[in-house]
């Protein structure tokens, strides 16, 4: 006799999860500008390691695995030489390229497995940001209607997330949940989703509670960071931005305000002053409204309806993403 479950089958379960066959290639924040100031160092953790970030004396920021290739000590407890990096246990000293450029006990060539695995780092929006490649796929994230110099930025790192970066940025797809989550009052969904290469964009206008009408251009890069762009009823231009960065149990977050530069008059100062709070504001109003579910989520893919077809696409969109791991044995 066969027994059939009279229960509907389980469907799909969902994205792989990062670090299984790899992780994202993507620019990911490791920290702020500010923390690091020039002949500062600092460890975070990164991917399913850990890296040391820091700033020499020609300013540049630069991202290496955190172990010593001698016998593994954090680097994070050294200090900087100029531009490189010294290890705190014998003194070995890291280059800019991530090569060993000193070893003070000894006179001999520095072996050439002496070396560090260095990320290309790109520095903007207040933020610094390391590829995970060893060549960067695309640009980092800016916002598309202003050349970064023109803008000015406030960035804070958010509440840890228990759910990989690209859960979060499903949000900005999943216009269901913008309605009955965050009641949203939207007449569309928008029917233009413009997907190229490692972004996506579109527009979108709606209602939000707190905060009234506004005009959204959004834009994702790669499967971590969204730029949102929004316009007001009273034409206040209001730009945030967020971006997740994969870590052990979940990942780290990051909010982004920014606005035109002030004319340096006193209207002028507290009008910016206005418009980045209204964009911190709104982020963390979202973010709260959001936090109960993504902390508790078990993910999967299962009864998708007709007003989930731009989260399935979505869901493609993360599956096709590229995923590598270079850093592998050196940051864990
Ligand atoms: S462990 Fe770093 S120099 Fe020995
Ligand atoms: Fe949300």
């Amino acid at each position: 006799m066969t027994i059939t479950n009279p229960m509907p089958q389980i469907g799909n379960k969902g994205i792989p999860r990062e670090g299984e066959g790899g992780f994202s290639q993507c620019w990911f924040p490791v920290a702020l500008s500010s923390e690091v100031d020039k002949g500062r160092l600092v460890g975070r953790e990164f991917l399913d390691g850990r890296v040391v970030v820091y700033r020499g004396a020609d300013g540049q920021a630069r991202v290496h695995s955190a172990y010593c290739r001698h016998l593994g000590a954090d680097l994070s407890v050294g200090d900087v030489q100029g531009n490189d990096v010294r290890c705190a246990f014998h003194n070995w000293q890291y280059g800019p390229d991530g090569m060993c450029s000193k070893i003070p006990a000894s006179s001999k060539r520095i072996p050439r497995q002496a070396r560090l695995f260095t990320y290309p780092v790109a520095e903007t929006m207040g933020l610094i940001w390391a590829f995970n490649g060893t060549e960067p796929l695309y640009d980092p994230p800016a916002f598309p209607t202003h050349p970064v110099e023109d803008l000015v930025f406030q960035v804070q790192e958010t509440r840890r997330w228990k759910v990989d970066p690209y859960m979060l940025l499903t949000n900005s797809m999943d216009f269901q949940h913008l309605r009955e989550l965050h009641g949203m009052k939207m007449e569309h969904d928008p029917a233009d989703i413009v997907m190229e290469g490692y972004q996506y964009e579109y527009e979108v206008e709606g209602e939000l509670p707190n905060f009234g009408w506004l005009h959204q251009r959004v834009r994702c890069f790669g499967d971590n960071s969204i730029t949102l762009t929004m316009t007001t009823r009273e034409g206040a231009e209001v730009m945030g931005a967020f971006s997740g960065t994969p870590v052990p149990g979940g990942c780290r977050g990051f909010n982004v305000q920014a606005t035109t530069r002030s004319d340096g008059t006193p209207e002028g100062d507290a009008k910016t002053e206005q418009i980045l709070f209204m964009s911190q504001a709104l982020m963390v109003q979202l973010q709260d409204e959001d936090a109960p579910v993504m902390d508790t989520i078990r993910f999967r893919e299962d009864v998708l309806i007709d007003a989930d077809r731009a989260l399935g696409k979505f869901f493609r969109y993360v599956r096709d993403f590229p995923r590598a791991h270079p850093g592998d044995g050196y940051i864990n």
